[in-house]
């Protein structure tokens, strides 16, 4: 699947990874502010840090003079941090000030952002939060007295509501607020949570629920879709009925959330309870490709089809 870029989005990323002067694809070296979001599992993890020029006797004033990304993510990933960077260092932010770049500025920066990418705009934003906080306790600010109640990891913490992407009801609930998120396709594109096996979509305490709690609406008197897939404890299979039951869960819930991203998937043989696989598309050269595979793959196989099975790319 092809991406409907813009053509500024096109040039900045090509200006980034080809590191035309003025890009900030790298990392500052003792930087005075830190920060890292992301999920390997889905292969976007973006590292954040950024320089001061500190002002002399009130931190409050720092500057922020050059601001710098690493990204394990796609064009769009590149682009959007490239976007936060240069948005950073053109408007002489000091590190709270920059928190008031929103990811609409970032996806109007680019031109605009197919809306299955905007989580890229939005895993910069959570980077740079995770940044100022750095900056924040290496300089003595008090971010709470000055009006900025940023989250660290910890409140994010919690049960799991999307395993597929690893996150948790107070992140997810979180988000939903802060993005005034609507529907379980605008969580997904902002944050990816149920961009996978959709098993969180309507599960009690899934991403249906904390919408209707966060904005108030009842629950949902539609049928609950019943489970797509028995579980791994049914009686053994035949090797035909394994391979089947591989190709079945590929295609309803493992190839709908690579479609998402450009990818595609082959199974190629399987043998002793290993399966082999190929990843085609956008997956190829994908940074995250492995995880992907081993995490989300595999993992969804031995929930849905067998608890033994192993994934092997070939
Ligand atoms: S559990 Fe959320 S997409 Fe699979």
């Amino acid at each position: 699947m092809a991406w409907e870029y813009s053509e500024k989005t096109r040039q900045i990323f090509m200006d980034a990874v080809h590191g035309k002067p003025g890009t900030h694809l790298g990392e500052v070296e003792n930087a005075d502010g830190f920060g890292e979001h992301g999920s390997i599992v889905c292969g976007d993890a973006l590292r954040f840090t950024f320089r001061v020029q500190r002002h002399a006797s009130d931190p409050l004033q720092d500057v922020i003079t050059e601001a710098r990304y690493l990204t394990f993510g796609c064009t769009s990933a590149i682009a959007a941090s490239e976007a936060l960077c240069t948005l950073i260092e053109q408007g002489h932010f000091t590190p709270i000030g920059a928190l008031q770049i929103t990811n609409q500025e970032i996806v109007k920066f680019l031109g605009g952002l197919p809306a299955q990418k905007i989580h890229c705009s939005v895993m910069g934003a959570e980077a740079l939060e995770a940044a100022v906080f750095n900056w924040a306790q290496k300089r003595g600010v008090d971010l709470a007295q000055n009006g900025v109640h940023l989250k660290d990891k910890g409140e994010d913490e919690g049960r799991i509501v999307c395993k597929c992407f690893s996150m948790t009801e107070p992140y997810i609930r979180r988000k939903i607020k802060e993005l005034n998120l609507r529907t379980i396709a605008e969580i997904t594109g902002a944050i990816k949570a149920g961009g996978a096996c959709g098993s969180c979509h309507h599960a009690p305490g899934g991403l249906q629920d904390l919408l209707d709690e966060v904005w108030g609406r009842k629950p949902s008197t539609e049928a609950v879709p019943a489970p797509a897939a028995a579980s791994a404890t049914d009686a053994p299979l035949s090797p035909i009925q394994i391979y089947k039951k591989i190709e079945k869960t590929i295609d309803e819930f493992i190839r709908p959330a690579l479609h998402h991203d450009g990818g595609d998937l082959e199974v190629v043989d399987v043998k002793d309870n290993i399966v082999y696989c190929r990843l085609s598309g956008a997956c190829v050269g994908c940074p995250g490709a492995n995880a992907t595979l081993k995490l989300m793959v595999e993992r969804t196989l031995k929930d849905k089809v067998d608890a033994n099975l192993k994934v092997i790319a070939v």
